[in-house]
């Protein structure tokens, strides 16, 4: 991930979508022809890389199942039954709109880190193209529990739901960067309701991430990018 950041592996990349632009509806032949000339660009330029333009990265798989974290008991033993129903309505819902697969340390990149789950990311997400040379914005998956210094402590119920559905950023400009809020958008008060009364009941974790880096700026920690990528008319297979 850091030489994302630092840029140094991305040009082989480059010289790969290079050699595929020009093939339309690709044959066989064409496909050996590129890779031909990519073989052929490695030796006489001495540029080994190119030959294998994704050796330095390596496959991540996921190494444990993430689990939305369980409430603290002492909390919950002090919560009406009704109360109770609505956090593990608020956990269930939590647990399917996959707030944990970013919100966690490590999750990212399918290594969680069991004892800060919900407690934000220092692994960033960039919300601009990395590809394109300059360096891209990125965002950090905050820190969702109840923590007052480093979390949603001092944050109103009304504010956390704001930032669910609106991707309110409450105090920082626009709305929230990354965050997948347009998918909650309908979620309905009670639904909303009962995530925020399950993160109040979560132990709170001391742990901060990263502030919105802007872009331009050189983000200080490793980020991710989830790109959307098409091809132009010409390669289109019809
Ligand atoms: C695709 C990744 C992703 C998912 C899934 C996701 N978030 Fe976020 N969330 C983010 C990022 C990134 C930020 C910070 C954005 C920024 O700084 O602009 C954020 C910010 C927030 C904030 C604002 C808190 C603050 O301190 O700024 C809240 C609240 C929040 N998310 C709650 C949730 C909840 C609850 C869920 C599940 C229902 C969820 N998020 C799912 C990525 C995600």
């Amino acid at each position: 991930m850091d030489t994302l950041n630092s840029g140094g592996f991305l040009l082989p990349l480059f010289g790969m979508t290079g050699a595929w632009a020009n093939v339309s509806n690709p044959t066989h032949r064409e496909l050996w022809r590129a890779l031909a000339l990519l073989a052929w660009c490695s030796i006489v330029t001495g540029c080994s890389a190119l030959a294998f333009p994704l050796e330095h990265y390596q496959a991540v798989y996921t190494k444990a199942t993430l689990e939305t974290p369980a409430p603290d008991p002492d909390k919950l033993s002090r919560l009406s039954q009704r109360d109770v129903a609505q956090v593990t309505h608020g956990r269930y819902l939590a647990e399917i709109a996959g707030c944990a697969g970013c919100h966690t340390d490590g999750a990212l990149v399918g290594e969680p880190n069991p004892g800060l789950q919900l407690a934000g990311s220092r692994l960033g997400i960039a919300y601009t193209d990395p590809l394109r040379g300059t360096p891209p914005g990125v965002a950090y998956p905050s820190n969702l529990t109840p923590d007052p210094k480093t979390g949603l402590g001092n944050w109103t119920d009304a504010q956390i739901a704001a930032a669910i559905r609106a991707g309110d950023s409450g105090s920082g400009p626009g709305h929230l960067a990354v965050m997948t809020w347009p998918l909650y958008q309908h979620m309905t008060d009670d639904d909303v309701d009962a995530i925020v009364a399950y993160l109040r009941t979560l132990p709170p974790t001391e742990h901060e991430v990263p502030r919105r880096v802007l872009p331009g700026t050189k983000a200080a920690t490793s980020y991710i990018y989830f790109g959307v990528f098409r091809s132009g008319p010409e390669l289109l297979i019809h």
